[in-house]
């Protein structure tokens, strides 16, 4: 009777904690951060390099040597309201802890101190560029969507991370879509309890900068915007953090009549030297990559104006990598594997501003994310080639056909000749060459999935 008992109070406490959705307890929150949190090198628009620091004390001091150089606040710890045009379910304002700090780079100085943090100065060529993308852990109500942030493999971007780092890239580029946590996981479900949500500094910190942070101090680098950091989703914090243009941080507005872009989502183009023949051009598609403004509009001049400016800026060395987030030239995967062709709502502006070619001459390759796959294409007829490497750590589903690739005509005009993808998730090492440069991509596990070389625009794996 006593065990009859003891095992009717065991049952009656189990079943009142699932009622109360407590059966899986979340982990212990992480303690609240202490001081310097990261630091890290980048790319601004200038161009030039700076250091970033998260604290959540005063802004941390540069030192080298005898020399001490304060950092500047980028922006102060505060609650900002919820995105403007934000579609999410569940939403809250967005609560920001640390504040973010910056220096250019001072001249002349091999490496500097922040706090525990050494940085090193960047290359004067940047030979070995390690490229990733697409790498948050995506919670979103909308979709009812959500990733197993907690296991290692249903999100494997500390593993990309690792294999990274042990490639002792000179750069790292970044080619969108860091922040993915915008819905609260669903009670009860252990693959991601306990994960921070919404667009404040917790979720930022889980999808990028805590898993990313030893990577961050280890090289420069470039910091691609993709739609996942428009305004509308997690732009407050990519403008404090992460945006190339220096000083006090850009905001998004908070308020938009209907159609208009978000001025927060303008970021004008600017290059990153790689050698004195070579250059990165980086490029914003934030908020044009999913929708074309109508032509002749305001909207539609301005984001000519920055293609404008991408053919000036590409007179600036005899050979150019263009990167963006959304491609134009690339394939969507689906499950049955037949090719879908990726639209992006700047291919009419592309093709606006260089008809046939798209991009402007010099440049030889294009980068991408977006797509959540490894892919790579070459054409016959005159296009960069263009590389799409989306497959960084958030969720995958579907591939592509390679044959059947081949064979579909992915713009009037184009024609393919090359074509890889793979379905592993991963990141992709450039090498520059003689002639141009050798990809080679890894999975997370660092086995070689493909190697192509480029030569000029041509690309041959
Ligand atoms: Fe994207």
């Amino acid at each position: 009777m006593i065990h009859r008992a003891r095992f009717t109070w065991q049952v009656a406490l189990i079943a009142l904690l699932t009622l109360a959705g407590c059966a899986t307890p979340p982990p212990p929150a992480p303690p609240p951060p202490v001081g310097l949190q990261q630091a890290w090198v980048q790319a601004v628009s200038g161009p030039g390099w700076a250091v970033r620091a998260l604290t959540d004390e005063v802004c941390p001091t540069l030192r080298w040597g005898d020399s001490t150089v304060p950092m500047q606040q980028r922006s102060a710890p505060g609650d900002e309201a919820p995105p403007p045009g934000n579609t999410q379910p569940e939403r809250k304002p967005t609560r920001f802890t640390l504040r973010a700090c910056e220096a250019p780079w001072p001249a002349g100085a091999a490496s500097v101190q922040v706090g525990h943090l050494t940085l090193h100065a960047p290359k004067a060529e940047l030979r070995r560029i390690v490229v990733i993308g697409d790498t948050g852990c995506r919670l979103k109500a909308s979709e009812r969507d959500f990733q197993p942030c907690n296991d290692a493999f249903g999100w494997p971007f500390p593993r990309v991370l690792a294999r990274a780092l042990a490639l002792k890239p000179d750069l790292v580029v970044h080619v969108g879509d860091y922040h993915y946590r915008e819905s609260p996981c669903p009670t009860g479900m252990a693959s991601c309890a306990g994960s921070p949500w919404g667009y404040g500094d917790d979720a930022w910190q889980a999808d990028l900068f805590r898993p990313a942070g030893t990577l961050l101090a280890a090289a420069p680098w470039v910091f691609v915007r993709g739609n996942h950091e428009a305004c509308s989703r997690a732009g407050q914090g990519w403008l404090r953090y992460l945006d190339a243009e220096a000083g006090p941080a850009r905001v998004c507005q908070p308020e938009l009549a209907p159609g208009d872009f978000n001025n927060g989502d303008f970021t004008e183009p600017f290059t990153v030297p790689l050698s004195p023949r070579s250059q990165l051009i980086v490029f914003d598609s934030s908020a044009v990559g999913s929708r074309t403004p109508a032509r002749n509009s305001p909207a539609w001049a301005r984001w000519r104006q920055q293609l404008d400016r991408v053919a000036d800026l590409a007179q600036g060395r005899i050979q150019s990598l263009f990167a963006s987030h959304h491609p134009s030239l690339a394939f969507g995967p689906s499950l049955t594997g037949a090719p879908r062709k990726a639209s992006s709502g700047l291919t009419p502006l592309l093709q606006d501003a260089t008809p046939g070619r798209l991009f402007p001459p010099g440049v030889q390759a294009t980068l991408h994310g977006h797509l959540h796959i490894h892919q790579v294409l070459g054409f016959a007829s005159n296009q960069p080639a263009s590389l799409v490497i989306g497959n960084g750590g958030s969720a995958a589903s579907g591939r592509i056909n390679a044959a059947a690739a081949l064979k579909a005509e992915l713009l009037p005009g184009v024609s393919l000749e090359t074509f890889q993808s793979h379905t592993d998730f991963g990141l992709s090492l450039l090498t520059a060459t003689p002639e141009g440069w050798q990809l080679q991509a890894f999975n997370a596990l660092g086995q070689p999935l493909a190697t192509c070389r480029l030569a000029g625009q041509k690309l041959s794996c």
